[in-house]
């Protein structure tokens, strides 16, 4: 592992660091000089079961490679696990500079077959448990002055994607959070950032390949290395980050990307106030040609990867 400095003696919880995408942020930030609290449940890709060597199997690679890093086996889907992960990073380290909101799970379904418990493991994981993490490490940035919050997202809620609804609804949750962080914290040198990725991990590994169309596109995915997300990260942990809070990025493999935020694209105003005949006869012939699509995350990102 050739030693960096970019986050040197930096304090960075990662959570669901076992494995995919976390695995690699836990390894780059060590190699550039960080000290890493590699968090894992363990859990399946549906979020079930507990398996604490997953976490220490990253750990033990980090050691081996010269760098610091402790492993955690709680929940981030509970809010008293998710304080203890922090006392942890508190206790081993003396401080918490960056929370990465990265542990996830998936149980798609199509919406009106979906049930409350897969509604629910996936917004206490992804929603619930981005808040507690970052709840639990507010007092400590308060105190410091300074911190950073990096949040994973996913194009199925800033774009869409079909039999995700909870997942959608979940990391466009997780979108409004970070820029509410942002903003209410900024006051204490806080920042706040999402990163939406595209990598082949066991997350996506489920995609199905019946149709020869299935296949070319699991074929496409398979370039997007998990390792390619972690030098925005790193960078976002990072110093030389300052001022950058509220954004949200998306990286595919070579690719990276400054996604849009919601704002007005039309706009129509009455005198004499609106009735739902003028709305129909008026605003939607105007509004129409400015409706965007059922797009899909693939129909926007329809190019391969670089
Ligand atoms: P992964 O399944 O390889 O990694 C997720 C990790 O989170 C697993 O190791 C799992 O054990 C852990 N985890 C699950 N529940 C947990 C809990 N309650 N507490 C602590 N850890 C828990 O998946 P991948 O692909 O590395 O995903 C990482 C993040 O990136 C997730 O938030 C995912 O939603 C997001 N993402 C990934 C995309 C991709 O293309 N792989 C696309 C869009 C978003």
């Amino acid at each position: 592992m050739a030693a960096g400095a970019f986050v040197k003696d930096k304090v960075v919880l990662v959570t669901g660091a076992g494995g995919g995408i976390g695995r690699d942020f836990a390894l780059a930030l060590a190699r550039e000089g960080a000290r890493v609290v590699v968090n894992d449940i363990g859990a399946t890709v549906d979020g079930k079961g507990q398996d604490l060597t997953r976490a220490q199997g990253v750990v033990d690679e980090i050691r081996a490679g010269g760098g610091v890093a402790i492993a955690n086996g709680d929940s981030v889907a509970d809010w008293e696990a998710a304080n203890r992960m922090v006392a942890q990073a508190v206790d081993a380290f003396g401080q918490i500079d960056c929370v990465i909101n990265n542990a996830g799970i998936l149980r798609d379904r199509f919406f009106h077959n979906m049930n409350i418990e897969e509604w629910r493991a996936v917004i206490d994981v992804h929603l619930n448990g981005a808040f507690y993490v970052s709840r639990a490490a507010a007092p400590y940035f308060k105190a410091q002055q300074s911190g950073a919050y990096i949040h994973m997202v996913s194009t199925t809620g800033l774009i869409g994607n079909l039999g995700q609804a909870n997942y959608a609804a979940a990391k466009l949750g997780i979108v409004a959070l970070s820029k509410s962080i942002a903003m209410d914290m900024a006051r204490f040198n806080v920042r706040s950032n999402c990163i939406s990725p595209f990598a082949w991990s066991r997350m996506i590994g489920s995609i199905p390949t019946e149709t020869p169309e299935q296949q070319a596109r699991v074929q496409r995915l398979q370039k997007m290395e998990t390792s390619k997300i972690a030098p925005l990260a790193v960078f976002l942990a990072s110093d030389a980050a300052a001022g950058v809070s509220g954004q949200i990025f998306a990286v595919r493999a070579n690719e990276i990307f400054l996604m849009s935020q919601i704002r007005p694209v039309r706009a129509m105003h009455t005198a004499e106030g609106w009735t739902p005949q003028s709305v129909a006869q008026r605003v939607l012939p105007a509004f129409r040609s400015s409706f965007y699509e059922l797009d899909r995350s693939q129909d926007v990102f329809d190019w391969d990867p670089v």
